[in-house]
């Protein structure tokens, strides 16, 4: 496996790839776990040579505290990637990514105003602006995203419409109590830790459920089943559409996902469960 730290050096290796080879791409912020091995995996299956980038964005951290403690395991991080089979490492400094000025406006069809993007301000222009500039140093054909962040997902497959990267989602990956696998995982208190499987445990009850519920009154349930445990303040639990993002009122034939952000102590946890399709 290669490992780089500038784009210069990524694209004198990539110019020695054959020009039919498919390129897949796996942007991470390091601190891998199972889920970036499996999106690894999915690369490697779908694609003849696969890049992943480990870089810390500070634009899309809209805490200075939630960038500074965000957990970094290099080492390990390697170690995984070598031993999935991933061919090359782009490991960049905010220079090397952030090297031009450049006004990058997507309007986002709205898909950045809602969940997330209410009560993380800024955090998707960070995000597009990262994945776009990656994008454009790597120029992959290929590109994994986990469905865990099922917003993000979506407003990357939206920039990348006009872009020539085929957006790939791949399913969340759990531990074995159901907690969505996250890096920010790494940072709960035991305590926290140990109740954590109810967020998965109350999307699931109500994916079994939602049939015999007004869609408010599954939203209060399932904010009910998380707080039961005394542990854990929900932000929101939100039931969208799962194209447009559009919370619903009333069900629709549409697909709809429900998702939620619950604070464990200082640490942010999303998940979210496709409830009818
Ligand atoms: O999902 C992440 O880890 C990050 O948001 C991403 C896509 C690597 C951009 O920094």
């Amino acid at each position: 496996m290669i490992v780089v730290k500038t784009r210069v050096e990524l694209q004198e290796k990539l110019s020695r790839v054959a020009d039919d080879c498919v390129v897949g791409f796996v942007p991470t912020m390091g601190a891998l776990h199972n889920g970036h091995c499996s999106l690894i995996d999915f690369a490697v299956k779908e694609s003849d040579y696969t890049v992943a980038s480990i870089f810390v964005n500070p634009t899309q951290f809209n805490d200075a505290n939630d960038l500074e403690n965000y957990p970094r395991t290099i080492e390990s991080d390697l170690e995984l990637l070598k031993q999935h089979g991933c061919d090359l490492v782009y490991i960049p400094n905010v220079d090397d990514v952030y090297y031009n000025e450049r006004s990058f406006f997507v309007d986002l069809n709205g898909l950045d105003k809602v969940m997330e993007g209410e009560f993380r301000p800024g955090h998707f222009d960070g995000v597009v602006d990262v994945v776009s500039r990656l994008f454009d140093i790597v120029k992959p054909d290929k590109a994994f995203f986990g469905e865990k962040d099922f917003q993000q997902l979506s407003i990357i497959r939206y920039m990348s419409r006009d872009l020539n990267v085929d957006v790939v989602g791949c399913p969340t990956v759990r531990e074995n109590d159901g907690l969505a696998m996250s890096s920010r995982n790494m940072l709960l208190e035991k305590s926290y830790r140990d109740e954590a499987s109810v967020i998965y445990k109350s999307l699931n009850w109500a994916k079994d459920n939602y049939k015999g519920f007004a869609v408010s009154e599954l939203k209060e349930e399932i904010g009910k089943r998380i707080s039961e445990t005394g542990k854990f303040i929900v932000e929101y639990i939100n039931v969208v559409e799962s194209d447009t993002l559009i919370s619903i009122d009333e069900w629709t034939d549409n697909n709809v996902n429900c998702c939620v952000a619950v604070y464990a102590g200082k640490v942010r946890l999303i998940d979210n469960i496709k409830l009818n399709y």
